[in-house]
């Protein structure tokens, strides 16, 4: 049953959580950046049973701390979202995950500080959490052993090497792409000058795909032409951009964003509709885009258990977000 939110804690799995209405405010801004596709989110708070709680603390290995038994949710279109409390050196990081229950879709996670603004120097740990199909059970591994044994062999010089590269290139790119893109749109509506580095990020990161289908067997002639002068296109336009939101012509950057999808970026996705989606799970780095087996990445340079509990943060917000009531 759902509720309205009066002053419930902070659902936190390291430690408990200091409440008050100053806190509120802090996690609704949270809430709202997680799930910034959406025009207005709800603060809801929902039970956990007794038999919740169980199947959490023995899925999560923790004991879970939930004042007043209730979890706070935040709702938004078919999007619910929450937060766990992690402790590194002393302060407390706030782990949020949005998840779409119908899509069985991770839609984005990221971390917060304390005062309620994201950790930029996590967020490309939590990239490949975005789009992320989640199954059951629900398992995320650090490191990536599977996944490092494929990129080796992209690098090889096996017949299905090309095909690899291929795919595990366009995914990274794209994972890129649902992060920076929606950051670009946003900050650019808000005339913000920050969103032009992102987009020269962009371009050239798109600009890094004009020449994907080079090695890869898996795509025509006529599919490799039509996603090249896409690419090109797409990096063309995202530079055009950055020039525009550089020299603080936002009426015109805003006319080009509205247009950007339909007329760029998905003439690639009409000429390559689902072929790199069939190949990754044919390569077996299954649905999950091309993370094997829900397999997480550590932050770069990170010995682990950050990356682990971060990882573990996820994984229990979303099971506390299956079992909210
Ligand atoms: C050179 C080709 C290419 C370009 C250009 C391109 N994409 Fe993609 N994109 C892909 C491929 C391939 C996939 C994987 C989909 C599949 O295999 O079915 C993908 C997937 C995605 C996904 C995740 C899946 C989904 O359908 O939601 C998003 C989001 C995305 N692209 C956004 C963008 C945006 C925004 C742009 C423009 C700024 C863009 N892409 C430009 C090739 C491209």
């Amino acid at each position: 049953m759902t509720k309205k939110c009066t002053m419930t804690g902070l659902v936190a799995f390291l430690l408990v959580a200091v409440v008050g209405s100053h806190h509120d405010d802090v996690r609704e801004g949270m809430a709202k950046q997680l799930l910034i596709r959406y025009p207005s989110v709800k603060t809801t708070a929902r039970a956990i049973g007794d038999e919740s709680k169980a199947k959490v603390e023995k899925a999560s290995g923790r004991k879970l701390d939930l004042p007043g038994g209730n979890v706070e949710v935040f709702e938004a279109g078919d999007a619910i979202a929450a937060f766990s409390e992690l402790k590194e050196n002393g302060k407390s990081i706030f782990v949020g995950v949005a998840i779409s229950p119908q899509k069985k879709m991770i839609l984005s996670a990221q971390a917060f500080d304390e005062s309620g603004k994201v950790l930029s120097s996590y967020a490309p740990f939590f990239v490949q959490f975005a789009r992320m199909p989640y199954g059951n059970p629900l398992v995320f591994y650090v490191p990536t052993e599977r996944l490092k044994s494929l990129i080796e062999k992209s690098e090889g010089k096996e017949k299905e090497a090309g095909d690899l590269k291929a795919v595990i290139k366009m995914y990274g790119a794209m994972r890129m792409t649902d992060f920076l893109w929606p950051m670009i749109k946003n900050e650019a509506g808000r005339n913000e000058k920050g969103a032009a580095a992102k987009a020269t990020d962009l371009a050239a990161i798109i600009g890094g795909l004009a020449d994907i289908a080079g090695g890869a067997t898996f795509l025509d002639a006529a599919q490799a032409r039509q996603m090249k002068d896409s690419a090109v296109k797409t990096q063309a336009g995202l530079e055009q951009l950055a020039k525009m939101i550089d020299g603080g012509q936002f009426d015109d950057a805003k006319k080009l964003i509205k247009d950007f999808r339909p007329t760029r970026c998905d003439q690639c996705h009409a000429a390559c509709e689902k072929i790199f989606y069939k190949k990754a799970y044919a390569t077996g780095m299954s649905a999950a885009y091309f993370y094997v087996g829900h397999d997480v990445l550590p932050l770069a340079g990170e010995k682990g258990e950050l990356s682990q509990n971060l990882a573990d943060a996820v994984k229990k917000t979303i099971l506390l977000l299956l079992e909210a009531k």
